[in-house]
């Protein structure tokens, strides 16, 4: 079998995935991280490997940008190659003025000014929320990492470069970060009775025109991924 999206075939993806936007960034955790990687996917150049990482099975995957893209990728992975858990790894922009370049979040929850929830015909406001099992056990991680961490709701939205400027008005609602991804991996997940967590790097501060170079991005990185896989291999 296949997909449109991936050349996978049915039990060449690992129960959990890591999911970082950019395929690159999987083709380098896949190189650096894991054991025997083996790539499954090629197809539009999304790298999908899955590996060994201290001895369980892991896949990583990159997702693309944006919700639509996420949706796509998260959608076959939890429906057609019966993944359980998706961990994004991905970059943000400080929106809370506790939040400090290269901090880490992890995204207990995601608002969003997407649509995406309007397939589902709600009489309400969805929250897209992640799963307890993945967010307590990557918190526990991350606390013996050493390394500056929020966890909060952030803003999963539809722009990168935004006419409205309506970052202040997210701040005030104690929002922690900008993203672009996860509000519809999380509904994806909970349509699909499966876990999905999301890891942040602050890369930028919009509101203060601030922003890491590309050698400090790579090593917050590493300590993202390393939460990452060691928060897979303990669920
Ligand atoms: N906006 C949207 N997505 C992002 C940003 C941002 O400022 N930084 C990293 N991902």
């Amino acid at each position: 079998m296949s997909t449109p999206h991936n050349n996978a075939e049915k039990g060449d993806i690992a129960k959990t995935v890591i999911m970082p936007g950019d395929p690159l960034r999987a083709k380098f955790i896949a190189e650096n991280y894991l054991e025997n990687p083996v790539c499954y996917n090629e197809v539009r150049g999304m790298y999908g490997y899955t590996g060994v990482y201290k001895g369980k099975r892991i896949s990583v995957q990159g997702s693309g940008m944006g919700m639509p893209s996420m949706a796509i990728y998260s959608w076959e992975l939890f429906s057609e190659y019966d993944v359980d858990n998706i961990i994004r790894t991905g970059t943000a922009g400080a929106i809370s003025d506790n939040v400090s370049l290269r901090d880490i979040i992890i995204a207990m929850s995601a608002s969003t000014n997407s649509a995406y929830a309007s397939q589902y015909n709600l009489p309400g406001t969805y929250a897209p929320t992640a799963s307890w099992e993945l967010l307590s056990q990557a918190v526990k991680v991350t606390e013996n990492k050493g390394v500056n961490f929020h966890v909060g709701n952030i803003f999963s939205s539809d722009t990168f470069y935004d006419d409205a400027g309506s970052l202040a008005q997210w701040q005030k609602m104690g929002v922690l970060g900008i993203e672009m991804e996860t509000a519809a991996l999380y509904m994806n997940a909970s349509r699909a009775g499966k876990n999905a967590l999301c890891i942040l790097t602050v890369s930028d501060c919009p509101l203060k025109n601030l922003s890491t170079t590309a050698e400090e991005r790579q090593s917050g990185f590493r300590n993202m991924m390393e939460i990452a896989l060691e928060t897979a291999v303990s669920i």
